[in-house]
């Protein structure tokens, strides 16, 4: 027998163990390093109004659906679905949802391990007196070269197999509870350094107020990327988190504090950068460098700067590690319960692979930046793909799922968890993922396309 159906299966201990654990999937280098340039290329307000308006209207349901799966089938993404409707293509989605984790987890920790050269170079006070001008060419040659990115990559991809080698609690639990308010403290004070520098208001301008000529199809589709990308929605991750919450946990609930916390990390990375890019003089639109280049710059105008700085930069890896482990635990689960393998071997098997994609996403800024596809690298191709194409997929198909196929009436036993809640909030949930979330996603993509104006 398997020892799946005869043990039982691991889960997280309580209210907070969970939405830590999840809220440390959702938040990390998506709030931090990936809105502030997004934002700034796609006009700064409209796109964090369109972004709002995603996580709220989209966001919530996909993943509140999610968890009804997960916890409902007790399996990995591709197994919940075959589970809960036998026989049916449905399973196709948690396959194209495990082929997002590879990609995502190939080129975000690639970021990740930027995080580790930016701890380095503050710990050996190389940010020191360093201008825009500065900063910039030394991101740009670090970002070129081969060696120290691929260095960091396979540091990072390492530590990540060895924590989800150890298990669910013993591993994810102990390194998601500690360390986030630590990593909030920090950003508070990056905002208000941020915003007593010289001419920041122009920053809290552009973050804040909505310039709708800026509303395109291109942007409302890179918004809705961006909230799917840093809620950790779309592919399965929160379907095999949701699989590890216990029947107790109010699933509505959960995910509701869950996009409060990330949405609050995003607002506060944007309020301790935007301000402080105007003020330095600085673009708004600096591609992938924007938070390595930017923030060095306000470290240095902080007393205790270079401290701050490396304290900064470790949390910032801290906080990627936990949606790194978020997101290899979705490969793991599938091959422990799909394949029949150990963990320990599927977790090598992962890590192994993952790591080959990952060399040439690392590489792609240096060695390797002339493959390209439309003017794009692999690493931005791996990011557009899996963001703003895979993973709102995934989700219209997940709210689909549950709003027209699934039974209502196990629904409604997920959401009161088997009657003991009132569910007061059933009926405004199936609306949304009946109507609103699956038309709205709809929408963007034929917006995209051109099909509709
Ligand atoms: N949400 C994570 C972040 O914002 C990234 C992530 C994406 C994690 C998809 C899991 C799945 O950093």
């Amino acid at each position: 027998m398997d020892d799946q159906s005869t043990t039982v299966r691991d889960s997280f201990s309580g209210r907070f163990a969970v939405v830590a654990a999840i809220a440390g999937s959702a938040i990390g280098l998506g709030n931090i390093w990936r809105f502030p340039y997004v934002a700034g290329e796609n006009g700064g307000g409209a796109f964090l109004l369109v972004y709002l308006i995603c996580t709220v209207a989209i966001g919530i349901p996909v993943m509140t659906s999610e968890f009804i799966i997960g916890r409902a089938a007790q399996r990995n993404p591709y197994g919940a679905f075959k589970t809960l409707a036998p026989g049916t293509p449905w399973f196709l989605i948690g396959l194209i949802g495990i082929a997002a984790a590879f990609m995502i987890l190939a080129f975000y920790t690639t970021v990740a391990g930027w995080t580790l050269e930016y701890f380095f170079q503050s710990i050996t006070g190389n940010l020191a007196g360093k201008n825009n001008a500065e900063l910039t060419d030394m991101f740009n040659s670090f970002q070129k070269g081969s060696f120290r990115p691929l260095l960091w990559f396979l540091i990072f991809m390492g530590f990540t197999g060895a924590i989800i080698i150890s298990g669910v609690r013993e591993g994810i639990e102990k390194y998601t509870k500690v360390m986030m308010p630590f990593l909030f403290i920090l950003l508070l004070l990056l905002c208000v350094r941020s915003l007593t520098l010289p001419g920041a208001k122009a920053g809290l301008q552009f973050l804040f107020h909505p310039d709708i000529s800026k509303l395109t199809p291109r942007m409302i589709l890179e918004a809705l990327g961006q909230s799917f990308f840093s809620l950790s929605i779309g592919m399965g991750t929160l379907i095999t988190y949701g699989s590890y919450i216990k029947k107790n946990e109010n699933l509505i609930s959960s995910a509701g504090m869950v996009a409060i916390a990330d949405t609050a990390v995003t607002v506060i990375a944007g309020i301790a950068i935007f301000p402080a890019v105007f003020a330095l003089g600085g673009s708004p639109a600096s591609d992938t460098g924007l938070v390595f280049i930017v923030l060095p710059e306000i470290f240095q105008k902080m007393p205790l700067g270079n401290i701050f700085a490396t304290l900064f930069f470790i949390l910032l890896a801290i906080a990627a590690f936990t949606s790194t482990i978020s997101i290899l635990e979705v490969i793991v689960a599938y091959l422990v319960e799909e394949l029949k393998m150990s963990r320990r071997k599927a977790t090598i098997a992962a890590t192994l692979s993952v790591s080959v994609l990952g060399v040439i996403t690392a590489l792609s800024f240096g060695a390797l930046s002339n493959i390209r596809v439309a003017d794009k690298n692999i690493f931005s191709i791996l990011e557009y793909l899996t963001s703003n194409i895979m993973l709102p997929i995934g989700g219209f198909f997940i709210v689909l799922f549950i709003g027209w196929f699934f039974s209502p009436v196990l629904v409604k036993k997920e959401l009161t968890n088997d009657g003991s809640l009132k569910g007061r909030y059933l009926p405004l949930f199936r609306f949304f993922v009946k109507f609103i979330a699956p038309v709205a996603i709809a929408m963007v993509f034929l917006y995209s396309l051109g099909i509709i104006k």
